[in-house]
């Protein structure tokens, strides 16, 4: 709604600075801490940092050059904003660079740490607003009916407009931010919109004796400000600090407290604000519809009024100073000052708030908040304390609105707190705090109401209070810490050094050019997807609500539309091709059915909800929605020979072997959706002569450009795909067929130059291309993110089970694996994936290894390759048999690793040629050097302590191997030197994020600096531009995947550049002779070309079988300490040991390991992509799929990049990055586990019978959210221990 920002002006972050005028110090940071991966998040990031910044030196201004943020605000700048590619911390570092309390020897590898910081000059962040701005505000018209849009200025105005015409809808509009939640809003048609913020009476501030009456349209944030200006007042300073973790900073400065409210009262928004104020006793004033007189309420009786009528206006709240509500003659209110103490000084308040959800911070609605007050006092005989009255509010855990628990207040009130008390409490308690039917996870937010009472008064059985009372808001501390250790290699200058990364200034503000930021050309159209929402049903007919075509519409497309020479395909792949759109019949919910195409993208996605599709499922048989099923009715995709899982040993033999066995042991796993940041997005034009141009963002613009020509039957020099970046691709944007080709070229079943097509996702660019081709104009789409999250699948779900025998030592001599792989609908890649588990699987020598997986053909949406497919499930799974087999012993896990380590000759068994020389595994290596990196030996004594010390916390620690194979691919490149002496790249692989431009120009500088003229190689850097993809200027692209594009377009462009010296050298030497030297590069180049050289060079790079294929090691040591009364899990410290070879580029490789690892992290710990039972995905939003965030990962987080020397084989010395470290976040899971295993074993110690029924060897699901690491911890854990106190008191 561009209304809603009248008179206000924007500076966007290109407007902060830019390549033209100059950078602002905010993108120098950013850029110099390397911390941009695709970039698609950067320019948020640059203006949450900027406003930080803003605010931190708003009203005392700082020291020269520094700003007056602290380390802490800095890590809290950035906590609203979703990054999938950087793991936030350099994100942090370069914010942190700017706080007085931060030296920068602490902060992450940077490029200042030389040349100095880049100079911040807090007077000139001053955003004023633009004179020439001004210029354009306009006066409105004084009749308000003219417009749609009204900013009345006083309440009367207010009225007036409100009471204007009866049968008009009006919607009042504050922060607007509640769009964001009700999505359905933003399509809505009201008649008038009312915004109230510029009334004075809805923003003002009024204190009196009684409290603080706060205008309805105050923003949290300023809020937040008010309250802690009486920070004295224990009760504002909790809200405020509770209110800070309501949704993200940019919500919070938006958002009013009014609207929250009113979400609350009227939609039953899960709301903290009214949760806290009920307990606060806040009260709310109401100006009634038409008669404009002025109610009030308690918000307790307003949120259970009926809901507020739309011209009915939330003008303010009151939240008072405390008074006790059984006033008693000793008890006087002193509002003030005696928030705490009262004329009778054993009379003490208690407040405190509560609130679990799955990210610390905020940006995460609570699976329950609460907030509790409380007056109490010593018992007359002084040696317990007694509730005088208690007022206990809960919300958001699935019920209409916050309420109070009044049975357990009125069974507290004159209690004296004991643990029969509590416990008698928490029984009543759960009668009374009981989830609607269909809320998720019911058991758990129960069981949090339990915590938080149990938290609350669980203290006052002792009289700590006494000594301090209740805990006072903590001054904030930074949270995160990190160090790197990294080796510059100067061996192949600029190669191996860690220099910025290619435009990631540009990216920072916002100039860096995506798919979607192309300006639309003339005439161009928009298009949105319908797909299906059943699982198996014939489609009758496809239609619009009521039969009524929406405004802008401009057709429906689908199979039916397909020109007769083109085909219905929206993938070609090896096995078998995609459809574009579902024929008669749709095969899963989430299959695409048809393209809609309106005049904008707005119209497109609004238009799509109207649509409606009448199914028929008469005659057609159950879909198979799993893979029991699938097996059931032989549902499977065959899986050619080459592909099968290869046995390694004889499993009979080795099961003989061992001395022990755990037979039928099951494990299971879910999806996780990519998340890219850029959802998929194409742009196509038509040009003359039946061709196409098309933009699209994909990882494979070859196979875009195959699949566009197939389905429009024109031949593949008709379709020029194009593409210059893309915002984050993670498999989603491709599906990778790295795994399979190796194994191709294992067998030498086929020449290396004949490789397998992977089935590329080339569905949204082929619809735009046929929309354009059919509709003669340009199309477009960036597809939303419910759709893209629905139709797009992500990781293949699997059910695991196996058997594994093995030695009283813990050696195992046998592995027995049975997997189901869930593909969904078709082939895609999945037959490749088996070679990918089992390659991850090998990381340990198993004795002997059988292995058997179907791949099973369900009616849910196709799964494809998500970075390192298949690996990191089959890394988990080996962890998951060694925790077990380590549980069955009753040895130390890592006892059991280090015993089943491959020695070289058994990786060898098991890895055949793929090993390499003895010398390059040097995971052994690895592994004892992560112990004394981390202290790893030292801490798990120190963790033992601390979970002998503390009841309600344990932790884990744990250390676990990666092994990861990948193979390069046939490359080709082009480099050619233009006359001024720059130099333009052409490579097929694709800047997602990984950095290719920056190592490929670094190779580049590096081969041609091999001529040794006047220009150093770190000068040429400056006169290379790598550019963007275009499928008819370089052929044969093939796909940007399997991490080893980057490496495999440097050698690519290596080879060119060996060309191009080639013809240099001879003109260099004559130069050299006639001038006597030095000669400088733009002279060389100019003498070229006055001799006509050919200055342009196009070669291919071809691995051979001894350089095609190679693993790659790491190590991680994950700390994590659990809060099992609510199952938050927190990493307390990450250490990474990664083995890159000779690195090209270290500080691009630190980035992608660990952003993967950060990605892993949400794999094993937060991402839940769930359909419902026809298949259809229900976590289709950021409300409900919850991904990473700074408040999430590793507090410290320690990398050493390990340069291994010398590698033959591979192009100068290096190894790839980009996928093999998301498999070590496993090492989080494990740690977790292991402190879930402490807590286990403490309630065995309070049962009666043993600890007879608690499994000590059990599998922890991944992921591990909050509720399942509560539920393995015990939901009843608070009970459980008061029940043994009360038992043992008993007995004492
Ligand atoms: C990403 C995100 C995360 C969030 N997380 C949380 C969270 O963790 N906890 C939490 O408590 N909240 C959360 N929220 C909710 C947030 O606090 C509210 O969206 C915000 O406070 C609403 O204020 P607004 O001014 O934007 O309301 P608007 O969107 O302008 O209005 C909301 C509704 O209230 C009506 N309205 C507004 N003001 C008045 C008034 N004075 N009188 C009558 N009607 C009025 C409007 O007509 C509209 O129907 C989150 C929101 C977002 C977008
Ligand atoms: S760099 Fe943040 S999403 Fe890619």
């Amino acid at each position: 709604m561009t209304s809603h920002i009248d008179g206000c002006s924007i500076t966007t972050s290109e407007g902060l600075g830019n390549s033209r005028a100059g950078f602002h110090a905010v993108h120098e940071r950013i850029a110099g801490f390397h911390a941009t991966q695709c970039g698609f998040c950067t320019p948020g990031m640059s203006v949450s940092m900027f406003s930080a910044l803003l605010n931190a030196d708003k009203t005392h201004p700082p020291r020269a050059g520094v700003s007056n943020l602290t380390a802490a605000e800095a890590e809290k700048a950035v906590s609203g904003n979703l990054c999938r590619c950087t793991g936030y911390r350099p994100l942090v570092d370069a914010c942190k660079s700017f706080s007085a309390d931060v030296d920068i020897e602490d902060l992450g590898f940077n490029t200042f740490c030389k040349k100095g910081l880049p100079c911040y000059d807090h007077a000139s962040q001053v955003c004023t607003f633009p004179e020439f701005l001004k210029k354009e505000l306009k006066s409105l018209d004084d009749d308000p009916r003219k417009y749609r849009w009204s900013s009345p200025v006083s309440i009367s105005e207010l009225q007036s407009l409100l009471g204007l015409e009866n049968g008009v809808s009006v919607k009042l509009v504050a922060g607007n931010t509640s769009t964001g939640y009700y999505k359905e809003e933003k399509d809505k048609k009201y008649d008038r919109f009312v915004d109230i913020r510029r009334i004075p009476e809805l923003t003002a501030v009024r204190r009196d004796e009684k409290g603080v009456e706060l205008g309805a349209a105050i923003s949290i944030s300023k809020v937040i400000e008010v309250l802690r200006e009486k920070e004295s007042v224990l009760i504002f300073a909790k809200i405020a600090a509770h209110m800070e973790k309501i949704a993200s900073r940019f919500v919070r400065n938006t958002g009013t407290i009014g609207g929250n409210i009113i979400m609350a009262q009227r939609k039953h928004f899960p709301s903290d604000l009214t949760t806290i104020l009920v307990a606060a006793r806040a009260t709310v004033k109401i100006m009634s519809s038409g008669s404009g007189v002025q109610e009030q309420y308690t918000l307790e009786e307003f949120l259970h009024r009926p809901p507020l009528e739309a011209k009915s206006v939330l003008l303010s709240l009151t939240i008072p100073f405390w008074r006790p509500v059984k006033n008693s003659s000793t008890h006087r209110a002193d509002p003030e000052h005696s928030q705490m103490k009262h004329s009778r000084m054993d009379t003490h308040l208690l407040f405190e708030t509560y609130r679990a959800a799955p990210r610390p911070l905020g940006n995460a609605l609570a699976f329950l908040n609460a907030a509790f007050s409380a007056e109490v006092s010593l018992n007359e005989a002084g040696d317990g304390v007694v509730v005088n009255d208690c007022l206990l509010a809960f919300g958001a855990y699935g019920t209409k609105h916050a309420i109070r628990a009044k049975k357990v207040e009125d069974f507290l009130a004159g209690k004296v707190i004991s643990d029969e008390v509590l416990l008698e409490a928490i029984s009543l308690l759960k009668d009374e705090i009981v989830p609607d039917k269909g809320t998720s996870n019911p058991g758990y937010r129960s069981s949090l109401a339990v915590t938080f009472l149990f938290e609350f008064f669980g203290s006052l059985t002792t009289n700590s209070w006494l000594n301090g009372g209740c805990k006072e808001p903590l001054k904030p501390v930074a949270m995160l810490s990190s160090a790197q250790q990294i080796v510059e290699n100067q061996e192949y200058s600029p190669v191996g050094k860690g220099i910025e990364k290619t435009g990631a200034k540009l990216q920072a503000s916002g100039e860096a050019v995506y798919v979607d930021d192309i300006p639309s050309p003339e005439n161009c159209l928009y298009g949105e997807f319908i797909y299906s929402t059943m699982p198996l049903a014939r489609i009758k007919s496809i239609g619009f609500k009521e039969n009524r075509v929406p405004e802008g519409v401009l057709g429906i497309i689908t199979y039916k539309d397909i020109p007769k020479s083109g085909k219905n395909v929206g993938a070609k792949g090896f096995f078998a091709s995609d459809l574009l759109f579902a024929e008669e019949v749709t095969h899963c919910a989430g299959q695409i059915i048809a393209f809609l195409v309106a005049e904008s993208q707005k119209i497109a996605d609004i238009a799509t909800k109207l649509v409606v599709i009448d199914y028929d499922t008469e005659g057609l048989e159950e879909p198979i929605l799993s893979v029991e099923d699938a097996v059931k009715k032989s549902s499977l995709f065959e899986i050619p020979p080459f592909l099968r899982g290869k046995p390694v040993g004889d499993i009979n033999k080795g099961m003989s072997e061992a001395e022990h066995k755990i037979l039928g042991s099951k494990i299971s796993f879910g999806s996780q959706y990519f998340f890219y940041m850029e959802t998929q997005t194409a742009l196509a034009v038509p040009d003359e002569d039946n061709c196409m141009l098309v933009y699209s963002s994909t990882q494979a613009p070859e196979f875009v450009q195959r699949t566009i020509a197939g389905c429009l039957g024109v031949p593949e020099h008709n379709v020029r795909v194009i593409t210059r970046r893309v915002g984050g691709g993670f498999g989603g944007k491709v599906m990778k067929a790295t795994q399979a080709q190796s194994e191709l070229l294992l067998e030498g079943s086929r020449p290396n130059t004949e490789r397998p097509t992977p089935i590329e996702y080339s569905l949204v660019a082929a619809a735009c291309a046929l929309g354009a081709s059919i509709m003669q104009c340009p199309v477009r789409t960036y597809v939303n993110r419910k759709t893209d999250m629905i139709t797009t699948g992500g990781r293949h779900p699997m059910k695991i089970t196996y058997s594994v025998g093995f030695k009283s030592n813990g050696k195992i001599t046998a592995l027995d694996l049975e997997i189901l792989l869930d593909a969904g609908l078709s082939e895609d890649l999945s037959p490749f994936m088996p070679s990918g588990i089992q390659g991850a699987i090998m990381k340990y020598d198993w004795g002997a290894l059988s292995f058997d997986v179907k791949v099973c053909k369900t009616n849910t949406v196709s799964r494809t390759s998500v970075r390192a497919p298949g690996d990191v499930q089959g890394s988990y799974i080996a962890e998951a048999i060694i925790e077990k087999v380590a549980s069955y012993l009753s040895i130390d896990v890592d006892v059991i690793r280090k015993v089943n380590l491959h020695t070289y000759e058994s990786l060898r068994l098991f890895h055949s040629n793929k090993a390499g020389e003895p010398t390059e595994y040097t995971l052994p290596l690895l592994w004892d050097k992560l112990a004394e990196f981390s202290g790893f030996n030292q801490r798990v004594k120190v963790v033992e302590e601390f979970n002998a010390l503390n009841r309600w916390r344990k932790r884990g620690i744990s250390r676990v191997p990666a092994v990861y194979g990948v193979s390069m691919r046939f490359t080709p490149g082009r480099v050619s030197v233009l006359r001024d002496g720059s130099i333009v790249v052409e490579v097929p692989g694709i800047e997602i994020g990984q950095g290719l431009w920056t190592k490929v120009k670094q190779m580049v500088a590096f081969s041609l600096g091999l001529i040794q003229c006047g220009t150093t190689s770190d000068e040429l850097l400056d006169k290379i531009r790598v550019i963007q993809a275009d499928t008819l200027s370089l052929v044969q692209g093939s796909i940007t995947g399997g991490s080893t594009t980057s490496v495999a377009s440097s050698e690519a462009a290596r080879i060119c550049c060996d060309g191009l010296v080639e013809r240099l050298l001879p003109v260099h030497a004559a130069l050299v002779e006639k001038t006597g030297g030095p000669v400088t590069w733009d002279s060389l180049i100019s003498q070229a070309y006055q001799q006509s050289i050919n200055m342009s060079v196009s070669n291919v790079y071809t691995p051979d079988i001894s350089t095609g294929y190679y693993l790659n090691y790491g190590v991680a040591a994950s700390e994590v300490e659990v809060n099992i009364l609510t199952g938050e899990t927190t990493i307390l410290r990450t250490d990474i040991i990664y083995d890159c070879g000779k690195s090209l580029n270290p500080a691009v490789d630190l980035g992608q390991i660990e952003g993967a690892f950060v990605q892993g992290l949400g794999f094993f710990m937060l991402e839940e992509y769930l359909m419902n039972s026809d298949g259809l995905i229900v976590t289709d939003s950021t409300w409900t799929y919850k991904i990473p965030t700074v408040d999430t990962i590793p507090r410290q987080f320690n990398v050493e990049i390990l340069n291994s020397g010398h590698h033959k084989n591979r192009v100068l010395s290096s190894k790839a990055s980009g996928e093999p470290p998301l498999l070590l976040a496993a090492s989080v899971h494990c740690a977790v586990r292991a402190a879930v295993k402490e807590a286990k074993k403490q309630i065995q110690t309070w049962s009666n019978n043993n600890g007879q029924g608690i499994d000590l060897s059990f599998d922890l699901p991944v992921p591990a959210t909050m509720p399942v690491v509560k539920d393995f911890c015990g939901l009843d854990v608070v009970e459980k221990y008061l029940e043994w106190n009360i038992h043992q008191k008993k007995n004492f």
